[in-house]
């Protein structure tokens, strides 16, 4: 497993628990000390527990010699990160970097399988980066095998996927593959390269296009004086549309729906094709922002000078990540717009300390909430569902709240003399 980020932790754990050997590397020498010794430096539930057991039994180990761990593997995943460039392409030079070293180290026939979202031709692209660099020509084979994994919910999401996808136009490198996702219990989908570098693409932004459109469903809902949460079930019957994604908030975020909604308009645009739908998400999605900031301002009859509680600052609830978070950027335009924030989050503060210079971070809940003009609540963290509002009531300076991700319940918030807003409802 070459890049021990998140999914290279997660597959690798995951891979070794499965019964196989696993081999973790990294360049980074720190962190593979870290991982030797157990510690583990994402949170993700079961993870750590995970990777602790294998590292026991002698089945997951972790190194920073990438020649040895691709010269003793049959299987060689890459895992490495592909950040956006300033135009919103995935930069794929670290991908580059180690299909070089990996060409240098086949000893044997390897099957290597590209597991980082990367743009599309990137496998062809990798197989002839091999072919280049390798000294003597062994057979191997470059396989796309992109993840579907969530954070928070990874390792079950790994053990229980929707689908395992193989665009490869091998069939001895899909028949071992197949092999080594034997106890997998999931359609197998294979097809060619290409295809399956696509189907992550179309995933993630058919997935952020849906959240979208319900976002703009609330808003509507809003205007006609309808409950969004009723709508969302009335469609949700139907199995075309299903229940899953139909929650409405303060926008999208996290690390991969923004930056794969951009880096697929910059494909559309390589080839000549206008994207409309998707750049119109992305629109919609900033303006969502900017409703919640609004929603908040009408409340508490302007912003300048107002003691605003903030609770949740991850991008979801059950993560410490707080890339592209709503929760930050929202708390962001709140201080831009001359609010004072106390903020918590029960997992991600220490990540969105330095996105939120001049915040106050409180130690809890009530504490974020003490004399506040008003609570927003921006991440759906179960523990905010079961505060003792009434003594939330007793702490604030004024009771309104608004709550981005309709986590609370309306009626009894009113019976305790707050005003509530929600989203959609
Ligand atoms: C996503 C994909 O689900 C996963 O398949 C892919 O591999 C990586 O990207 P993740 O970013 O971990 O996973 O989070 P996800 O649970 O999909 O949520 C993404 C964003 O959409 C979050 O900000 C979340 O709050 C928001 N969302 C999701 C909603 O606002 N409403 C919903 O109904 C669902």
């Amino acid at each position: 497993m070459i890049g021990t980020g998140y999914v290279g932790l997660v597959t690798g754990a995951c891979l070794a628990d499965l019964g196989h050997t696993v081999v973790c590397v990294d360049r980074d020498s720190e962190k593979i000390d870290a991982l030797s010794a157990g510690r583990v430096p994402v949170y993700e539930a079961g993870l750590e527990a995970l990777a602790t057991k294998h590292l026991e039994s002698g089945d997951l180990s972790f190194t920073t010699d990438i020649q040895e761990a691709v010269s003793k593997s049959q299987f060689v995943f890459i895992t490495v990160d592909t950040p956006p460039d300033e135009t919103g392409r995935a930069d794929i030079t670290r991908v580059e970097e180690v299909a070089r070293s990996i060409a240098g180290s086949i000893n044997d026939y390897k099957v290597i399988i590209n597991k980082s979202t990367v743009p599309i031709g990137s496998t062809k692209m990798v197989q002839r980066i091999i072919e280049e660099s390798m000294e003597e020509y062994r057979e191997y084979d470059v396989v796309s095998n992109p993840e579907f994994l969530r954070e928070g919910t990874a390792v079950s999401d790994f053990m229980d996927p929707s689908r395992i996808v193989i665009g490869s136009d091998s069939q001895k490198a899909v028949m071992l593959l197949t092999e080594l996702y034997r106890g997998l219990d999931a359609p197998l989908f294979v097809t060619d390269p290409v295809s399956a570098e696509m189907i992550k693409y179309a995933s993630n932004a058919f997935l952020a296009t849906k959240v979208t459109y319900i976002n703009a469903i609330a808003n509507l809902c809003e205007a006609v004086g309808a409950d969004v949460r009723e709508v969302a079930l009335g469609m949700g019957y139907d199995e075309r549309i299903g229940f899953e994604f139909l929650k409405p908030g303060p926008g999208f975020g996290g690390s991969c729906f923004p930056k794969d909604c951009r880096a697929l308009l910059a494909i559309s645009r390589d080839h000549g094709y206008d994207f409309d739908l998707l750049e119109g998400v992305l629109e919609v999605n900033r303006e969502q922002h900017e409703r919640t900031v609004a929603k908040v301002e009408r409340l508490s009859g302007g912003l300048k000078g107002r003691k605003v509680g903030v609770l949740g600052l991850a991008f979801k609830a059950n993560t410490d990540d707080v890339r592209e978070s709503p929760a930050v950027r929202v708390t962001k335009m709140l201080m831009e717009r001359g609010a004072h924030v106390t903020a918590f989050d029960p997992r991600a503060m220490d990540n969105a300390r330095p996105e939120l210079p001049g915040a106050g971070f409180a130690e809890s809940a009530y504490e974020a909430v003490e004399d506040a003009d008003v609570l927003v609540l921006l991440t759906e963290w179960d523990e905010f569902k079961w505060l003792d509002y009434e003594r939330v009531r007793g702490l604030m300076a004024r009771p309104l709240i608004v709550d981005a991700r309709n986590c609370l319940d309306p009626v009894v918030l009113r019976k305790l003399g707050f005003t509530y807003e929600g989203v959609g409802r």
